[in-house]
């Protein structure tokens, strides 16, 4: 029995690479990632040597590359975390959005169907294609409005809002047309380790130690649902293992928070636990920037159906997990180094050679 796991040289699929190879019992895990700016394969050094886990470069949209891994491997389930995942470089450059997820997850659902419809008895019964999505296709909430439940109607406002919608889409008429065995999980803002620091919560620690500039865009109060990486992942595996097919599960922390008290908080972690030489606050370096175009002004997850159908609960709260980051930021500068100077993509060479 093998998992089939697209992106997990990325933020969220590296961290489940990573705790599901911890489990003493794992499955094998087969890992397909294009490795674009965003797949770091030293998230996974640790796993180097270990025969659970198999590497392979390659890109969802390759139907032929996929068919291939799926026959090869005989996965008993998919798990698609491959995306180009950053609203800002979305609105720059939209195109490279629609390719992977939306033309990329119809390759794979593609080749999935394909496979699926070769199996038989047991392994056809059992097989399962987990699509990893985020809460964002729902849209913008206004101050008063009741958390996104699954059943809200979709109002993708970006242009990755839009093609992770789209991919979800066509996730969900692949399970009403053809059968295909499907679940689906839509997930707040993601934080934790190995995290690309061009994203909230690392770019102001990573800034605020370089003595630089904590760019919050517009006024600041705009609020997302925070949710520990690690709880995301403990939440992907209960759905893939107790979810009803066919399902969409919503996942958040229950942890709305403005911007700008994120990046307080960030900045009070830092004040305790790596002062400033000169004793002034990091929260001197916020300076707010012009907003982003079309920002959605809130996010706000209701989680009731994954914790009362799947007895599923975060095990971080934001103050626990939030510190953990930090630390793990504080104890890892050589992993944000890398990042930075790119030389993370040398390092792919080196470890992997021609195999990546
Ligand atoms: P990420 O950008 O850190 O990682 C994406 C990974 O996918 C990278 O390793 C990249 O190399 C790989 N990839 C990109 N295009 C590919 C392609 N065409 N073929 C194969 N691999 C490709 O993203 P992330 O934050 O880890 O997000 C993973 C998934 O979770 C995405 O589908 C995203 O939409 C979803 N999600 C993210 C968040 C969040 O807060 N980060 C929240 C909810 C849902
Ligand atoms: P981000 O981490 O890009 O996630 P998303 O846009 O998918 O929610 O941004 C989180 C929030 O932080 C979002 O409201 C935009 C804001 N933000 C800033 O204020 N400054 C920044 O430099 C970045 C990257 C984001």
């Amino acid at each position: 029995m093998t998992l089939l796991v697209t992106g997990g040289a990325g933020f969220i699929g590296g961290n489940f690479v990573l705790d599901w190879l911890a489990q003493p019992e794992a499955e094998p895990v087969v890992n397909l990632d294009k490795l674009t700016y965003a797949g770091n394969l030293e998230t996974l050094a640790s796993l180097h040597g270990d025969t659970r886990h198999h590497f392979v470069r390659g890109d969802i949209a390759d139907q032929a590359l996929m068919a291939q891994l799926l026959a090869d491997h005989q996965p008993r389930a998919v798990i698609n975390f491959a995306a180009e995942s950053h609203v800002d470089r979305s609105i720059l450059g939209p195109e490279t959005f629609v390719q992977t997820n939306v033309v990329g997850s119809f390759r794979l659902l593609e080749a999935v169907r394909h496979y699926w419809g070769s199996l038989q008895g047991a392994a056809r019964a059992d097989f399962r294609f987990l699509h990893v999505s985020t809460d964002e296709v729902y849209g913008s909430l206004g101050p008063g409005d009741a958390a996104f439940t699954e059943d809200h109607r979709y109002e993708p406002n970006s242009p990755y809002s839009a093609s992770k919608a789209a991919s979800d889409h066509l996730v969900r008429a692949y399970h009403h047309t053809y059968g295909l065995p499907v679940l689906t999980t839509n997930c707040s803002n993601n934080y934790g380790p190995f995290h690309f620091p061009e994203k909230l919560i690392p770019l102001m620690i990573v800034n605020a130690l370089a003595g630089k500039p904590l760019p919050v865009y517009g006024d600041g109060l705009q609020v997302r649902d925070w949710l520990y990486v690690k709880d995301h992942c403990s939440a992907i595996c209960r759905v893939l293992q107790a979810g009803r097919v066919g399902q969409v599960y919503n996942v958040g922390g229950w942890n709305e928070k403005a911007n700008i008290e994120i990046v307080h908080t960030v900045c009070q972690l830092l004040d305790e636990l790596r002062p400033r030489s000169d004793g002034q606050s990091y929260g001197t370096q916020i300076t707010h920037v012009t907003d982003r175009p079309g920002h959605d002004r809130r996010y706000a997850i209701d989680a009731s159906r994954l914790h009362q159908e799947l007895g599923w609960k975060p095990a971080e709260t934001f103050d626990s997990g939030i510190r953990k980051t930090v630390r793990w930021y504080l104890d890892h500068p050589g992993w944000v180094e890398r990042v930075q100077s790119g030389a993370y993509r040398e390092w792919v060479q080196t470890q992997y050679g021609a195999a990546a």
